[in-house]
């Protein structure tokens, strides 16, 4: 009887002994952090779990399941369960790459002065987000209206915060050349010993301004002596941007012509003589050209019908129309040789010779028109007695812009302008 109350009692103290080692010899943790990221796209490799007690492993025991999915961020479990304790690691997946902005153009641009700056744009891209193009923010100090160097800065965030940066340089550059504006005419014509007053140049620049005083000009002409010869105006802008301009001069021999205020006159009084054969002038010449060309985009055609002629020339016209209409009436309408005006190569006539010309569309827009391209209107409506000629409205007088202009304001004749009439 005592033996077998000895057996249990020993029983009981290795089972107690067994109870109490097993609680001081079992182990089930976790290896690594109990919380982890794993970067978004990596595979997620886990670091797993001690579990033994007495040294014996319980591995067999453990039953582990997980949810990680590295193609979505967020926050997941991985659980490791034995029959009675339970682990869990918090896998956390994250983004940490920030966004892509590639610049569409270049990363420095030129942009003129006064115009307006139109981004070229830019692409985004980024490992997670699909849709950031529209969140990107463009932020500059851009000043179109001042030389300078102004940065374009595109920000961006994903929906992780990531933040990327990216920025474009625009140089704010004048580039445009000032305009030269020549008074008076591009051809002078002057007789040999007699000096040509220079009416000089107006000079503007898109960014400066007028640059009228800063203008240099140099001069080869020899007044006294027959030749071609120039005066040519050069200037530069602040951005050094240049412009050079010439007027040619012409010294030509001791002809009996008349220049007024640097314009040729030639009417019944003021002749030139049957040597005077300049053949027609190229600067008239090239701004009828400009003005056909206008007419046409607004629906007229102004056709040439008659431009430069000799004196011969002249000569047999005003004949036959004297054969015909006797002399006195044909000097109404044709001039004498040495008396016409086309013997100077200034002079067209175009579209339709007809009086009801100058009541067509086309008439009235020459008329209205002509000035913007140096020429005007020669023989008009109720001058006759000052010209000497009946009404032409097809015939057109090259005498540049700002004396035509100021011809045509006041609806005057070329007499009239010049103090002759
Ligand atoms: N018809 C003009 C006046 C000329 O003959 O020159
Ligand atoms: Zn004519």
């Amino acid at each position: 009887m005592k033996k077998k109350f000895l057996i249990i009692l020993g029983s009981g103290l290795f089972l107690v002994f067994v109870f109490i080692g097993s609680l001081y010899t079992f182990s089930f943790r976790l290896n690594g952090k109990r919380k982890v990221e794993v970067i978004y796209g990596d595979t997620y490799k886990d670091l797993g779990y001690r579990a033994n007690i007495f040294s014996i492993s319980l591995a067999n025991l453990v039953k582990t399941s997980n949810n990680v999915d590295t193609k979505k961020l967020g926050k997941y479990k991985v659980i490791y369960e034995l029959p009675f304790k339970k682990l869990v690691r918090e896998v956390n997946v994250v983004d940490k790459e920030k966004p892509n902005i590639t610049l569409i153009g270049d990363e420095q641009i030129l942009l003129t002065v006064n115009s307006e700056y139109v981004d070229p744009g830019y692409v985004v891209n980024d490992n997670v987000d699909t849709s950031l193009e529209n969140k990107v923010v463009i932020e500059n100090n851009i000043d179109n209206k001042k030389i300078g160097e102004y940065k374009v800065i595109y920000k961006v965030l994903d929906s992780s915060g990531n933040k990327e940066e990216r920025e474009r340089i625009v140089k704010v550059v004048d580039d445009i050349a000032p305009i030269i504006n020549l008074k008076g005419l591009k051809h002078i014509i002057v007789k040999v010993n007699e000096k040509y007053d220079d009416e000089g140049v107006t000079a503007l620049d898109n960014y400066d301004g007028d640059l009228t005083s800063k203008v240099k000009v140099s001069s080869n002409v020899n007044y006294n002596q027959v030749g071609t010869y120039y005066i040519k105006y050069m200037v530069d802008d602040s951005s050094l941007n240049h412009t050079e301009i010439t007027r040619t001069i012409d010294v030509i021999e001791n002809v009996d012509i008349t220049y007024i205020k640097g314009i040729l006159l030639v009417n019944k009084k003021y002749h030139l003589p049957a040597n005077y054969n300049p053949g027609v002038n190229a600067e008239a010449l090239s701004a009828l050209n400009n003005l056909q060309i206008e007419a046409r985009n607004n629906g007229y055609d102004i056709p040439l019908i008659s431009g430069f002629r000799s004196y011969e020339t002249q000569k047999y016209l005003f004949n036959s129309y004297a054969a015909r209409n006797g002399y006195e009436k044909a000097n109404t309408f044709s001039a004498l040789p040495g008396q016409s005006e086309h013997q100077t190569g200034l002079a067209f006539d175009v579209g339709e010779i007809s009086d009801n010309y100058g009541n067509t569309r086309a008439g009235i827009w020459l008329r209205d028109n002509a000035h913007r391209y140096g020429f005007i209107i020669r023989y008009l409506k109720g001058k006759e007695n000052i010209t000497g000629y009946k009404y032409e409205p097809w015939h057109i007088r090259y005498v540049g812009v700002n004396v035509a202009t100021e011809i045509y304001n006041a609806s005057i004749t070329l007499e009239e302008y010049l103090g002759v009439a």
